[in-house]
Formats: structure tokens, C-alpha cells, sequence
């Protein structure tokens, strides 16, 4: 059988990723938030984007439920396409990059496996991996958008928390814990921490 992917040849376009960088005076980069539904990866993603977009950064969120809502609705939450979500969420964050933006994404992305295949991918430079560390007892408790409730009563399958297991990373590059500290705080950890990171 012919191997259709001997006859594609990638072009190197004029314009770099440099090109863009100089441009717009930053550093591209993923910022990759992960921890449990309800955790808070949304909001934080939320208000870091605002902060940097005030001041001047390119940003772009890929967020859990929009991008399930569009490029990934034909996936469900099983582990196989559990992988092939962060798989094309690595690969579309890779290609920001190279467009010079910074991405923030908020996934769950519960197996280490393959939130080190999505680093692999973007290159460990350009990756930061956000805890957004806080126990299951307080997102439950928080319950923001019911689906916990739903899971307990066995109305949702593979619930992350509940009959799905979330494996903690082992050294994130950021770790902030929103049970213990309030949305400022962590936020101003983040932009200490990141904001150096993406300045030419
Ligand atoms: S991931 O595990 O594949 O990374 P992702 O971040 O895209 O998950 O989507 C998580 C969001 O989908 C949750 O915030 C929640 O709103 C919704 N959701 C629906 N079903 C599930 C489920 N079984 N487990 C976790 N989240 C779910």
C-alpha cells in the first residue's frame, strides 16, 4: 500500500516565528494550566490573559468546554479521547507559537503521560506547566457548574475526581493552590513568574 505521508513535504515559509516575536516584542509561549473541573484553571486563565492583554501581550485562551464545544465535539471523555484532545490541543498550541502568540490553555489534562507529550511537542522552553492544585472535597464543595452532583448520582461516567483518576504533576514548572489563596494572590504569583518569561 502506497505511504501517503512519504509524498508530503512541509515549506518553510519567509516570515519566522522570530519575525513575529520582533514584531510584537514578546516571547511566544504555552501557558499550561492543569488541575481538576472547578479548580480553577478558567478563571486564572481568564484573568491572566486580561492582565497581559492590558499590557500589550498577544494572547489566546483554549479552554476545556469551548474547544469540546467545536474542534474536538466528536470526543468523549474515555482515556483514548482524553489523549486525542490534548494531542490536537498540543498541536494547535504549537502552531500559535510559531504565529508568535502566548497560549493559555485550561484542560483538565488528568494523565501525566500526556501532558509530557504535549511539552515534548511545543518544545520544554516554550512550555510552563500550571498547578492549579486544590482538593476535590472544595470543587465539589464549590460545585460551580453541578456536574460533580450529576457524577456522585452516577448521571455522568468517567467523572475526573470521582471514577476518573487526575495525576498530579510531579514538578510543575508553577503550583498555586486556590483553596488556600484567593484569585489575586494567585494571580500575582503567576504574573511574577511569567510575566519575565515572555518579555523580548
Ligand atoms: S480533559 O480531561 O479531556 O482534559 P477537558 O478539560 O477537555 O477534559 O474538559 C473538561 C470539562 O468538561 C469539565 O470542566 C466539565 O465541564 C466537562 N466534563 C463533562 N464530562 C466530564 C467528565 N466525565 N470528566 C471531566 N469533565 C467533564
Amino acid at each position: 500500500m502506497e505511504d501517503y505521508k512519504e509524498n508530503i513535504i512541509p515549506h518553510a515559509h519567509v516570515i519566522s516565528r522570530s519575525d513575529r516575536e520582533a514584531k510584537s516584542g514578546q516571547k511566544a509561549k504555552v501557558l499550561w494550566f492543569t488541575g481538576l473541573s472547578g479548580s480553577g484553571k478558567s478563571t486564572l486563565a481568564g484573568s491572566l490573559e486580561t492582565y497581559l492583554h492590558n499590557k500589550g501581550f498577544n494572547t489566546y485562551i483554549l479552554d476545556g468546554d469551548n474547544i469540546r464545544s467545536g474542534l474536538n465535539n466528536d470526543l468523549d471523555f474515555s482515556e483514548e479521547s482524553r489523549k486525542e484532545n490534548i494531542r490536537r490541543i498540543s498541536e494547535v498550541s504549537k502552531l500559535f507559537v510559531d504565529a508568535g502568540v502566548i497560549v493559555l490553555t485550561a484542560f483538565i489534562s488528568p494523565f501525566r503521560s500526556d501532558r509530557q507529550s504535549a511539552r515534548d511537542l511545543v518544545g520544554s522552553d516554550d512550555f510552563v506547566e500550571i498547578h492549579v492544585d486544590c482538593p476535590l472535597e472544595v470543587c465539589e464543595e464549590r460545585d460551580v457548574k453541578g456536574l460533580y452532583k450529576k457524577a456522585r448520582e452516577g448521571k455522568i461516567k468517567h467523572f475526573t475526581g470521582i471514577d476518573s483518576p487526575f495525576e498530579e504533576p510531579e514538578k510543575p514548572d508553577i503550583k498555586v493552590n486556590t483553596a488556600l489563596n484567593s484569585l489575586d494572590e494567585c494571580l500575582k504569583e503567576l504574573i511574577e513568574k511569567i510575566e519575565p518569561k515572555i518579555r523580548l
